[in-house]
């Protein structure tokens, strides 16, 4: 790759020698005689390092690094000072403060000279390369998620028609299904319901990525949000015996936040708590209000995880040794969901657990507290 080197001095003779010392067949030396065309060449050209003599007529070389910093194109090209002047710390600190990454003194040593350019030349090429393919990864990023996106949203439709006529189907068959018949329904609405909620996270794992959650922030009391929850979440947890407590004492404190995605995220948690809790425990809801945040706590009797494998339950896909304990179906995707919804609002999602003790999965979310009226939107 062609590199193009810019050497700054106002004696031609340093000039001269300087260009002998650095030029090589891949190389393009450029030269300034002062600090204005020094600028002037490096708005004009791509220029890969700066070679810059400290003392100088018009402008001094310090002045010349200050005005590179200054603007976003020119600041992060390297610059080597070059001087005679003294290589005293405080001479050596303004020059690396004013953006410098090394220093030279002449008499200029060629080989020390030759080979902190070439560093400096191969650092800032490994440089253009993570910068090109991490150009390219995000693109990738943004096509995979198009492409998820897509994909789970054209297989929605279809399976939930699949799932509505098997439904129609049986109704209308009622009487006369057989024991085994029945089971192949159920088995159709399960399985069904499943891949519904595999595409429903995967499509909320591509809007999350692409930045396209919208929200929708209103005022709701907490005493509301957290009855949604209970709401549906009740009949399950009955289901299996276990006992859905909640424990909160400002229930009439209003909040300005998403309710759709406040309910996602606490949905995901007492969903989770429920699913790995054994029949006649409990699963207690708490909340804490502070002035800008609220922490709401989800402690379960359930298992509890292993220590060696709580690191991975927030990756896509992950699952632990923890068994659901009522047959359910698991896809490893909740938690991520939710820890990327709780950081793309400022939240964050933390948790205890240990095996024969149960988990309490805890988030913090800034919230306004305030004292408008509820808007059920
Ligand atoms: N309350 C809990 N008790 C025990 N294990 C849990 C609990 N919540 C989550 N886990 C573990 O973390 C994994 C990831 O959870 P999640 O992303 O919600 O996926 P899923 O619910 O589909 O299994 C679960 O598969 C389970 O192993
Ligand atoms: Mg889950």
């Amino acid at each position: 790759m062609n590199s193009n080197i810019l050497i700054v001095d106002d004696k031609p003779e340093n000039l001269y020698s300087l260009e002998c010392m650095l030029s090589e067949p891949d190389r393009t030396i450029l030269k300034a005689s002062g600090g204005r065309e020094a600028l002037r060449i490096v708005l004009q050209e791509e220029i890969s390092l700066i070679l810059l003599d400290v003392q100088m007529p018009e402008m001094d070389g310090y002045e010349v690094a200050a005005m590179l910093q200054s603007t976003s194109r020119t600041r992060r090209i390297p610059i080597i000072f070059v001087t005679a002047i003294s290589t005293e710390r405080e001479y050596m600190l303004r020059g690396l403060n004013s953006g410098a990454v090394d220093y030279l003194f002449k008499p200029l040593d060629t080989e020390i000279t030759r080979a902190k350019v070439n560093t400096i030349l191969k650092i800032q090429q490994q440089q253009a390369e993570i910068e090109r393919m991490n150009a390219q990864l995000t693109a990738l990023n943004k096509e995979k998620n198009f492409f998820l996106g897509m994909a789970a949203h054209d297989l929605r439709n279809p399976i939930g028609n699949i799932l509505t006529l098997a439904s129609m189907l049986r109704e209308e068959l009622d009487e006369n299904l057989n024991e085994e018949q029945q089971t192949c329904f159920e088995m159709l609405r399960s399985t069904g319901n499943q891949m519904l909620e595999l595409l429903d996270n995967l499509l909320d794992i591509s809007k999350i990525e692409s930045g396209s959650v919208l929200r929708d922030v209103r005022t709701h009391t907490l005493e509301s949000l957290l009855m949604d929850c209970i709401g549906s979440n009740r009949k399950i947890a009955s289901k299996k015996n276990i006992q859905l407590h909640c424990s909160f004492k400002e229930e009439q404190v209003q909040l300005n936040t998403d309710r759709q995605q406040f309910t996602q995220i606490l949905n995901n948690l007492v969903s989770n708590a429920i699913k790995y809790s054994p029949s006649g425990s409990v699963v207690d809801i708490s909340a804490e209000i502070h002035t800008q945040e609220i922490t709401i706590h989800v402690r379960d009797q359930g298992a509890g995880i292993p220590l060696d494998e709580q690191a991975r339950v927030f990756s896509p896909f992950a699952r632990t040794s923890v068994e659901t304990t009522g047959g359910e179906s698991s896809t490893g995707l909740g938690l991520s969901i939710v820890k990327r919804l709780l950081e793309s609002n400022g939240g964050r999602i933390w948790f205890e657990s240990a095996p024969g003790k149960g988990s309490s999965f805890s988030f913090s979310l800034p919230v306004c507290v305030g004292e408008m009226t509820e808007n059920r939107g």
